[in-house]
């Protein structure tokens, strides 16, 4: 095999209380990428269609993740990359994550799955942090393993895949706007008040155990943000009517999705996700904010071969 295309999907971060540790995958929104042995050594990204983004591998994420793998594996080959590009840059729905694990899982596959989920996380967060500055990995655990994921740490790099309870929807709301991640992460304070600390954690550990439990009336509880949320909730339009619009037609919580401007809703049920589409639809159509809006699966399986 010299050619595989794939489907590499967009993710949640942060699922409200769990900042850059906690993620989820999305099944309905993702990129299509071609990747191509060649006997051309290096990494050359010959098409992107979709986003207007650097072709040089060294600038882009794509390229700098493939690059990470290609000094490690050194293989006797190159790698042609095509990028069709769906997910919005800076749309808070892991767009740079999406590219970085396209890149190194397609060829992983091309040259015979030499790397484990957790060694292309790694490679993949290389990427990831020429966009945002920093590596995490909480949008590209939950691309490459599916499903929800918990990044116990980066160095050395642990992945804990978490249950999904099968009821679970996600809806989105993606104003069409941008906020750039290494923005969003430059406004946020470096110390936090001990207090908020214990809530955050306490969360995220209730969390933790809703998923493994399937307690929806939990991991409603669970989906607060006291750390985060205050401070960038602030950079997106209308945030707070979107989450009351959530809650009062029954989502199980609401929050800032990565680093925005998209807003996330976890619902039981597909009924309720549907509705809580329409309600947001319904309050958002009158902000005169060009916006989209997504009902989705949690996607389990991650990133795929097409
Ligand atoms: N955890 C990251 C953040 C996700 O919130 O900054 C966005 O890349």
């Amino acid at each position: 095999m010299n050619e595989i295309k794939i489907f590499s999907p967009a993710t949640v971060a942060n699922v409200s209380c769990g900042f850059d540790v906690l993620g989820f995958c999305l099944d309905t929104i993702g990129d299509e990428m071609v990747i191509r042995k060649i006997n051309k050594k290096g990494i050359h990204i010959t098409k992107i269609e979709g986003y207007d983004l650097p072709f040089e591998a060294e600038n882009n994420v794509a390229g700098v993740s493939a690059l990470a793998m290609l000094e490690d594996a050194q293989p006797d080959c190159g790698f042609e990359i095509e990028i069709y590009k769906n997910i919005k840059p800076g749309s808070g729905v892991g767009s740079s994550s999406a590219s970085a694990v396209g890149s190194v899982f397609g060829m992983n596959e091309l040259l015979g799955r030499p790397y484990n989920k957790t060694q292309l996380t790694n490679f993949a967060m290389k990427g990831e942090a020429l966009a945002s500055q920093c590596e995490h990995a909480d949008n590209i655990a939950p691309a490459i393993f599916g499903g929800f994921t918990l990044v116990k740490s980066v160095a050395p790099l642990e992945v804990l895949q978490l249950p999904t309870p099968k009821d679970v929807f996600a809806v989105i709301i993606h104003p069409q706007i941008e906020i750039k991640t290494s923005e969003s992460r430059a406004i946020l304070p470096k110390q936090i008040a001990l207090q908020d600390a214990i809530t955050q954690w306490s969360n995220v550990g209730s969390l933790v155990h809703a998923l493994h439990t399937n307690d929806y009336e939990l991991l409603s509880r669970s989906l607060t943000d006291v750390v985060v949320e205050p401070h960038r909730s602030q950079l997106i339009p209308h945030f707070d009517s979107v989450k009351q619009t959530a809650l009062d037609n029954g989502a199980l919580g609401c929050g800032i999705s990565g680093s925005g401007p998209s807003i996330f809703s976890l619902c039981y049920g597909n009924e309720n996700a549907q509705k809580v589409a329409k309600a947001i639809t319904n309050i958002y159509s009158e902000t005169g904010i060009p916006f989209e809006v997504y009902v989705s699966e949690i996607n389990t399986k991650g990133i795929k071969i097409l």
